[in-house]
């Protein structure tokens, strides 16, 4: 059984993992994502950084490779991302530019590389984490906010640049805003969450193009505003967005004040967190993919020994996948 191997309700929805080409030549690792996904997301290699490391010249090798990869698996290819604040190349942040020329500079890379993926991105995070994570929530300070409002008014941000270019590239790509600590509209991540919320409504009475919103869930093992998270995805929906849950990983930390040792019971806990979200997207009409940022323990942005994916280090099955395989076979 593959969590992509589904029948029924559950075929019209994504179930994904992001990847990273870098780790395409272990076998082990292509075949746990093939076999057990329906969608990927390179973790790096589709970002700015990474495409247009000089100004002006287009790199896309190691982003289609994970194009490709998903092609030769019969899986859909998500697009991340196209504009964020930070690692971007120095050429960008430390270049001597005008608004209108950041204006041309985003355009030229939307346009690109939405142009390049034709066809083959089911949807693209267009610009991700561009909200501050505290009151009063607007944008963060960076290279992109140099990016003033054009003169007659049709864009007031770098958001709606983005936005606008991408529809223009690529009608049929799903456009989307993603970022952290905005999946519940409950809770601790009320404020932002709420902040997303207007931000997005604002920009659909505008008239900017947005097909959808990205949450990326990266918390942890103890997470518990799952109600709030349904409540949120609905709200969306109301909007006539898609929700996507992008980079899903529960973390099992002693840091930063939470106390979490990883047993047998932990593990349990962890896998019926798992399945109780992946309930929640499938139950939830909004919500189309359902997606965690890696899959295995041996490869995640997060520290060693903190557990956060459904596969261990040695792509065996932790409790997390049987029971997405329970909740799916329910399907
Ligand atoms: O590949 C180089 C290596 O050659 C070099 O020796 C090493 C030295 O630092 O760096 C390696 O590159 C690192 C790359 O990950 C690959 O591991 C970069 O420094 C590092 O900055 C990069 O971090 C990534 C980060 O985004 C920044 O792009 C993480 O892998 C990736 O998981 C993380 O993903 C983000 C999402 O895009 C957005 N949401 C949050 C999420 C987690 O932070």
């Amino acid at each position: 059984d593959a969590l992509s191997n589904i029948s029924g309700k559950t075929t019209t929805k994504y179930v994904g993992a992001a990847v990273n080409e870098g780790f395409f030549d272990d076998a082990h690792y292509k075949e746990t994502s093939s076999d057990y996904y329906n969608l990927v997301t390179a973790e790096n290699s589709c970002k700015f950084s990474a495409v247009q490391k000089t100004q002006g010249t287009f790199d896309f090798a190691s982003c289609d490779q994970v194009a490709q990869f998903a092609e030769d698996n019969d899986m859909a290819f998500r697009g991340h991302n196209t504009c964020w604040g930070v690692y971007n190349p120095s050429w960008l942040d430390n270049g001597n530019f005008t608004s209108s020329d950041f204006v041309g500079i985003l355009e030229n890379h939307v346009t690109t590389v939405l142009d390049h993926y034709q066809g083959k991105a089911v949807a693209w995070d267009i610009v991700n984490e561009a909200i501050s994570d505290s009151a009063p929530y607007d944008f963060k300070a960076n290279t992109w906010n140099n990016i003033t409002a054009d003169a007659d008014g049709i864009n007031t941000n770098y958001i709606d640049v983005a936005f606008r270019a991408a529809r223009k590239a690529d009608p049929n790509a799903k456009l989307f805003y993603n970022d952290y600590n905005v999946a519940s509209s409950q809770g601790w991540s009320q404020g932002k969450s709420d902040a997303m919320y207007n931000m997005v409504k604002s920009m659909l009475d505008r008239g900017v193009p947005i097909d959808g919103v990205g949450l990326q869930m990266h918390v942890g093992t103890g997470y518990d505003l799952v109600d709030g998270v349904i409540a949120n995805m609905e709200r969306y929906g109301a909007l006539g967005l898609e929700v996507h849950i992008t980079e899903l990983d529960l973390v099992c930390s002693q840091k930063n004040g939470y106390d979490c040792v990883w047993s047998d019971d932990m593990e349990q806990q962890q896998g019926e967190l798992y399945a109780t979200l992946l309930k929640a997207c499938l139950d939830t009409d909004a919500c189309t993919n359902f997606e965690t940022w890696g899959f295995t323990d041996a490869h995640s942005w997060l520290e060693d020994g903190t557990h956060p994916l459904p596969f261990d280090e040695n792509y065996n099955q932790k409790k997390a996948v049987g029971s997405m395989l329970d909740i799916l076979t329910g399907y």
